[in-house]
């Protein structure tokens, strides 16, 4: 039973920047599985396009890993049957719904966006940014908006897109007449994880991620090498939970809550070394990521088969994209033949 009467479209995607780590995992592709269950319609957008607007230089990158994180959504079970898996680029019409949207959005509006602020910041691009780079959020309002989604599970980093998406949704409805719907965000359980080095947010570029492909040897390294308590030097040494890496991930990943708390007390107390949490740390880890990592590899031996997957989701994402835009180019009598 839904309860309300709108119907749930969902819609999220990736940048193809690289293949996917735990953030993800618990930030947004948890929240689309349960979704592609529950909404009306579903789809999974690889968005290339966004991708290229900083790495205009990398087109074989994001190539690359177009293919990479398709693949990592379905071996976490992103299903083709429910979910409409597309590829950005492909659908000529998000980019010219984004050219038109670029009218209703100022410089200054766009400059103001947290999440382009501190991507530009972290980029060091200063006022040398590509165009191409401080536009994303409309174009991500088209992204959203051609198939008039209605809900959006993303990590927290993307709250501001949604913002401004609504504003364009405003906008757009106030000039051009009622078209467009508001968008909500959905947030995972978990909408920020740290890195394993403490830093607030696992990422690629700051090479403190834990990766769906990573073997269970990668996986003990990199827990073995997380940020605890830089204190705690001996076993009997009282140790700090707070801030501790392997605490914040045993609270979230670790089903026994029980164990935990009691853990807790004794590395509070002193007697408990951090060797001991780490391997408790890395089985748990591994008992999650073998089986995506082992869907992962056989998915992977069938590269045309995935290609495939998107190139028919690609095809009935677009019927719905020319349906928009022929509606929008009405309201804003560009429709002339
Ligand atoms: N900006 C998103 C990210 O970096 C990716 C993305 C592009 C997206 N278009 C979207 C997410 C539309 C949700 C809806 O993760």
């Amino acid at each position: 039973m839904e309860k309300n009467n709108i119907k749930k479209t969902v819609l999220t995607g990736d940048r193809p920047t690289g293949k996917l780590h735990l953030g993800h995992f618990v930030g947004s592709i948890q929240n689309r599985l349960k979704l592609q269950n529950e909404a009306e319609k579903s789809f999974y957008m690889v968005a290339d396009m966004q991708a290229l607007t900083d790495n205009a230089e990398n087109p074989e990158k994001i190539r690359i890993n177009t293919l990479e994180v398709a693949i990592d959504n379905l071996a976490c079970g992103l299903d083709p049957q429910k979910t409409t898996m597309f590829i950005q680029s492909q659908i000529p019409e998000i980019a010219e719904l984004a050219l038109l949207f670029m009218n209703l959005v100022t410089l200054a509006r766009l400059k103001r966006n947290p999440t382009v602020k501190s991507e530009m910041k972290q980029k060091g691009f200063g006022e040398d940014v590509p165009a191409g780079f401080l536009i994303y959020p409309v174009s991500q309002a088209a992204d959203i908006l051609f198939a008039k989604a209605n809900l959006i599970p993303v990590g927290e980093d993307q709250k501001p897109m949604i913002e401004q998406t609504n504003e364009i949704v405003d906008s757009f409805n106030r000039i051009y007449g009622e078209t467009f719907g508001h968008v909500s965000h959905l947030v995972g359980e978990t909408p920020r994880l740290v890195g394993t080095d403490g830093n607030s947010k696992m990422s690629k570029s700051l090479n403190n991620g834990i990766y769906l492909s990573d073997s269970d040897e990668v996986i003990e390294k990199k827990v073995m090498e997380m940020y605890t308590d830089p204190n705690h030097i001996h076993v009997e040494d009282s140790g700090k939970v707070e801030g501790n890496v392997v605490f914040m991930y045993l609270d979230i990943f670790d089903s026994n809550k029980e164990e935990i708390i009691e853990l807790k007390k004794q590395y509070q107390k002193g007697g408990l070394g951090d060797v001991v949490l780490k391997k408790r740390l890395a089985k748990v880890l591994s008992e999650l990521i073998t089986p995506i990592r082992e869907r992962r590899e056989k998915i992977a031996e069938n590269p045309k088969a995935v290609m495939d997957i998107l190139q028919e989701g690609t095809k009935k994402a677009r019927e719905e994209a020319i349906k928009t835009l022929n509606e929008v180019r009405q309201a804003m009598k560009i429709d002339f033949f």
